[in-house]
């Protein structure tokens, strides 16, 4: 007799005979009387077993499988779909045994620590909500295959094992057995390698890619992830691209979730998105914006601010309606949050009966500043002075801080946008050098295009140049990046050299690559997006750990199989190497 799902036996069922296998889910022994929950893919049923003593000396989690069948169910069960049936069993064999669990399977949230969970993997995966999760993910991809073979896009591999490319993380690297001294470094995304293929006349190419990158880990970042990574030739205006991603994401949401989202999404200009929202990935779902009101403040009696503007600083303000009956302990709360995003300290002024706050006594007239944030009696307005992006920085994080506190993000809501306009480069004061803001394969727009590759144009200024790149953000999550990229070798000689990677260095990294843009390359950008970020967001999780099956640990291990791990002496002598820990 074939095997039958669980999870679809129906009231139409009953009086048939059926067999079924799977897990015991849970059990229920009341002496002569066996109830079993058996739970396999599809869901779960209820077993009655009659004076079937092995159904006694079952466990959570055996596997098992039986023959029996389908009648009414005495008390039925409204909240599972199988509710209005049980299987009575007529024959039981029990295919596999469990040891007592380290934690239940149909606990949700699981109580177990993340450690526990991984560690045993495969039993937190039997959880309905990871079997969800998979299958959604399963999902996203399908749909994403569908949509772009639709549209004459072809899915290239690329390659695992391959020389470092720069995309600002630490590279992970695999001696090499044959060569002696060499190494391997796994891609930190396939970026030169899809550039190469525009040069090999692949003209929409696009890849379910796995990356790697070695930096700190968080909830949204994982050492080992994987994209959507997407490359167009001929695309020189980015609107193209985005009215295709912004296609896409419909498209994946509509399959998945039954979202409609509504293209187009709006651009946002990366100097707007700072200044009103504090961040380049701003949380457009709920209001809150920032105020610049560096000009009131030039001339204050108040050292801290003034000194600040002196110095070229800029001072933001952020009012928070109803705020002014906020508690010391809570602003004291917010200023750590300032803080720890980098700001000198948070002011504020209340606008109650009376002013408060340290700036109160310095306010000569309070009304432009009223007028210039919207701020009523009752609100408070918080201040960060500092140099435009930290002190923007800051108090946007003070701005998600009460959007959470003050319950002012919506559930259930969609708002993707394109974030356009980003510098082409920052000056990294640790490095004393000029550090691509996307990476060194960005375009400068078209009209900073004679400005980078002037030998004359003054250092100093090179902030000034803005990139042709975007990315894409949803609900305060970075969900992708990317760029119309230099299709010229002798601009990309010329960004590297800005980079500080000279001649030989630039042929010896990247000689391979700059030679391909020698033989015919065609003007060409793209995008990733970063799809455990997106199934995350779709499946409603706040961790990647939770939508990849077999994920790392913050401290990059795997407590599953144990990476990573000593090797034996001899895999050591057969690739080259001695190991000698520093201290
Ligand atoms: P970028 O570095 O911006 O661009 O990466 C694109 C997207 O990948 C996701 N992502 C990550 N997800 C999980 N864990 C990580 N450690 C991690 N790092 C990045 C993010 C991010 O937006 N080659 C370029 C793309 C291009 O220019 O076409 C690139 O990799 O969602
Ligand atoms: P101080 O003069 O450093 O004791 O700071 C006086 C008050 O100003 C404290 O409440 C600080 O939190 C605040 N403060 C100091 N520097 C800044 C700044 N750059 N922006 C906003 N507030 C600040």
């Amino acid at each position: 007799m074939t095997r039958e799902a669980c999870g679809e036996l129906r009231g139409k069922d009953v009086g048939r005979k059926v067999s079924l296998a799977g897990w015991v889910h849970r059990l229920r022994d009341l002496g002569g009387l066996t109830f079993i929950d058996l739970r396999d893919e599809s869901g779960v049923v209820q077993l009655v077993c009659r004076d079937l003593p092995d159904a006694r000396k079952l466990s959570r989690e055996d596997v098992i499988r039986v023959a029996g069948v389908v009648a009414h169910r005495e008390a039925p069960n409204p909240d599972l779909p199988t509710g209005e049936v049980e299987v009575v069993v007529e024959h039981l064999e029990v295919l596999s045994q469990a040891q007592p669990l380290p934690f239940p399977v149909d606990e949700d949230p699981p109580r177990a620590s993340e450690e526990t969970r991984l560690r045993y993997r495969y039993i937190d995966l039997r959880r309905p909500r990871m079997q969800r999760n998979l299958r959604l993910r399963h999902r996203v991809t399908m749909a994403i295959r569908t949509y772009l073979d639709r549209l004459g896009f072809v899915e290239v591999e690329t390659p695992l094992l391959t020389r470092s490319t720069p995309e600002g993380a630490r590279d992970f690297l695999v001696p090499s057995r044959l060569e002696p001294g060499k190494f391997y470094a796994l891609p930190q995304s396939p970026q030169l390698f899809k550039q190469i293929l525009m040069v090999s006349g692949v003209e929409r190419y696009f890849q379910i890619a796995r990356c790697f990158r070695d930096e700190d880990l968080r909830a949204d970042r994982q050492p080992e992830f994987t994209q959507l990574d997407l490359e167009m030739a001929f695309l020189e205006d980015p609107e193209e691209l985005f009215t295709l991603i912004e296609g896409l994401l419909s498209h994946v949401f509509r399959e998945t979730i039954g979202v409609e989202l509504e293209p187009p999404f709006p651009r946002l200009p990366y100097e707007e998105a700072m200044s009103r929202y504090g961040s380049d990935k701003p949380d457009l779902r709920f209001g809150l914006e920032l105020t610049d009101v560096t000009e009131l403040f030039r001339d204050s009696e108040f050292r801290v601010l003034r000194d600040a503007v002196a110095g070229g600083g800029r001072v933001f303000a952020l009012r928070v309606p109803g705020g002014a009956a906020m508690s010391r302990r809570e602003i004291g709360e917010l200023e750590e949050v300032a803080k720890t995003h980098g700001a000198k300290g948070l002011l504020w002024l209340a606008r109650g009966e009376e002013l408060r706050g340290p700036l109160s006594k310095f306010l000569a007239d309070p009304e432009p500043l009223w007028q210039a944030t919207g701020a009523e009696t009752g609100d408070l307005i918080l201040f960060v002075a500092d140099v435009w992006e930290a002190a923007a920085t800051a108090l946007g994080q003070v701005r998600l801080e009460l959007g959470r506190r003050l319950s002012l993000i919506p559930e259930g809501e969609w708002r993707p946008a394109w974030v356009v306009g980003f510098p082409l480069l920052e000056w990294d004061e640790e490095e004393g050098r000029w550090t691509a803001v996307h990476h060194p394969f960005t375009s400068p727009r078209a009209e900073d295009l004679e400005k980078l590759l002037d030998p004359g144009f003054p250092e100093e200024r090179l902030g000034e140049l803005k990139a042709n790149a975007y990315d894409l953000v949803l609900n305060g999550v970075e969900l992708g990046g990317g760029s119309i990229r230099i299709h010229r070798r002798q601009v990309q000689q010329r960004m590297l050299e800005l980079l500080g990677i000279g001649p030989e260095e630039a042929e010896r990294r990247f000689g391979f690559f700059l030679r391909a843009l020698e033989y015919g390359a065609p003007p060409h950008g793209g995008i990733a997006l970063g799809l455990d970020r997106l199934v995350m967001m779709l499946a409603g999780e706040g961790s990647l750990r939770e939508v990849i099956a077999f994920p790392k640990t913050t401290t990059g291990a795997c407590p599953l199989t144990g990476a990573p791990a000593e090797v034996d002496e001899s895999q050591l002598r057969e690739l080259h190497l001695k190991i000698k820990i520093e201290p």
